[in-house]
């Protein structure tokens, strides 16, 4: 009998030996228009796709294929599943290995209530045992890298021990953790303490994650918690240049200074990027504007930018607005971290997000 062949270990750093990065899943976001919009600010080590969702009736959808397929970036991208039934996730990996992916990844945190409530995401974090049915099943089904992004527990802590010892079971191959727990959503502080455990318990790689909002924070939180690498949501949104600058603030060097002229640019590249042809102008001021309320929170401390941003309409309204805040003094420094008291609003961290949905930005209007 032939001996199975060996895993492939994680692909590497662009920084050797270096701490990891990695872009954050984000549904209706981390497509493959905006992975390639961050690639050309300075692509992270690993990219993670937006959840594929896992059901009787479902296939993997194809927008979401396209970030797999058509990945330009030059670095990995790793498939996210979120689902329960052991048959149709096995059967979706079958599907999922036809494309170039780097690995599955299983998300155990969506803290949305119409997720949890199906028992799936931040839901399963209830059922240890659940958990390491889906894991074993999972880990015989992937030939390559299996990875889990989890939150730290559902109500509370109570699980957390017991579901890294289910994740060391399965050899999982890196486990990103969200410190905070899905009733948590997106208000409390982040618990860097439990992200520190997990680095201490769990046998693999872990990416530290939550409020990750700037590179020196970045590497703060890998001091504080030992964690192999950081993984960044909302703040690459508002920063692109993000991962550039974790890699140069990890060598010890200057961290690159972004003006706001260069936020203009970015604002720029990706309006057009992510416009799908057929989508009429209006519609896709308004997924703009999805975006630029997380990069209005480095603009100016008063909230001016997006006071004035979220009342456009059009094209010519919206890039006038840009103009007239970013391009006034271009030479002006972007704000490193977000302004105090400057939110994007709604978002993930107001109630009126929670009750729709803790996970999307299709529910976030301006
Ligand atoms: C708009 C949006 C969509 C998200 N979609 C997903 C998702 O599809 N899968 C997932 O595991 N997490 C998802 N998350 C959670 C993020 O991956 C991340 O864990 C969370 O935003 C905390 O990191 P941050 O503070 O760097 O944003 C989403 C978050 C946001 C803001």
């Amino acid at each position: 009998m032939r001996a199975a062949a060996p895993r492939p270990s994680l692909p590497s750093g662009q920084q050797p030996g270096g701490p990891l990065t990695a872009l954050a899943p984000m549904q209706d976001v981390t497509d493959l228009a905006f992975m390639r919009v961050i690639a050309h600010y300075g692509a992270p080590d690993y990219f993670f796709t937006e959840f594929l969702r896992v059901h009787a009736q479902s296939r993997p959808e194809k927008h979401i294929l396209r970030s797999i397929d058509e990945n330009t970036t030059g670095r990995p991208v790793f498939a996210q599943l979120i689902g329960e039934d052991l048959g149709h996730l096995a059967r979706t990996v079958d599907e999922l290995l036809r494309h170039p992916i780097a690995g599955i990844d299983l998300n155990l945190g969506c803290p949305a209530p119409k997720v949890y409530k199906k028992n799936v995401g931040g839901g399963l974090l209830r059922e240890p045992d659940q958990v390491d049915r889906i894991l074993g099943h999972l880990r015989a089904a992937v030939p390559g890298l299996f990875t889990v992004k989890m939150r730290i527990g559902f109500d509370d802590t109570t699980h957390f021990d017991r579901l890294l010892d289910v994740v060391n079971a399965h050899d999982v191959d890196l486990l990103s953790v969200h410190g905070r727990t899905v009733k948590e959503m997106y208000r409390s502080e982040v618990h860097y303490d439990a992200i520190a455990h997990a680095v201490a318990r769990a046998r693999c790689p872990v990416l530290a994650n939550g409020n990750v909002t700037s590179a020196p924070r970045a590497a703060a939180i890998l001091r504080q918690t030992g964690a192999a690498g950081v993984m960044i949501g909302r703040h690459a949104i508002r920063n692109p240049w993000i991962f550039r600058q974790c890699r140069e603030a990890f060598a010890g060097r200057p961290v690159p200074v972004i003006s706001l002229g260069d936020v203009r640019e970015y604002v720029d590249r990706l309006f057009h990027a992510t416009r799908p042809a057929d989508l009429p102008e209006r519609l896709h001021v308004n997924k703009m504007k999805k975006y630029l309320n997380f990069v209005g929170q480095g603009v100016d401390p008063t909230g001016a930018f997006l006071h004035d941003m979220r009342r456009t309409e059009t094209q010519a309204e919206l890039f006038a607005v840009c103009d007239r805040h970013l391009l006034a003094e271009p030479g002006r420094a972007f704000s490193s971290e977000p302004y105090p008291g400057v939110i994007a609003r709604p978002n993930c961290e107001t109630p009126a997000a929670e009750a729709a949905d803790g996970c999307s930005l299709e529910t976030v209007t301006a």
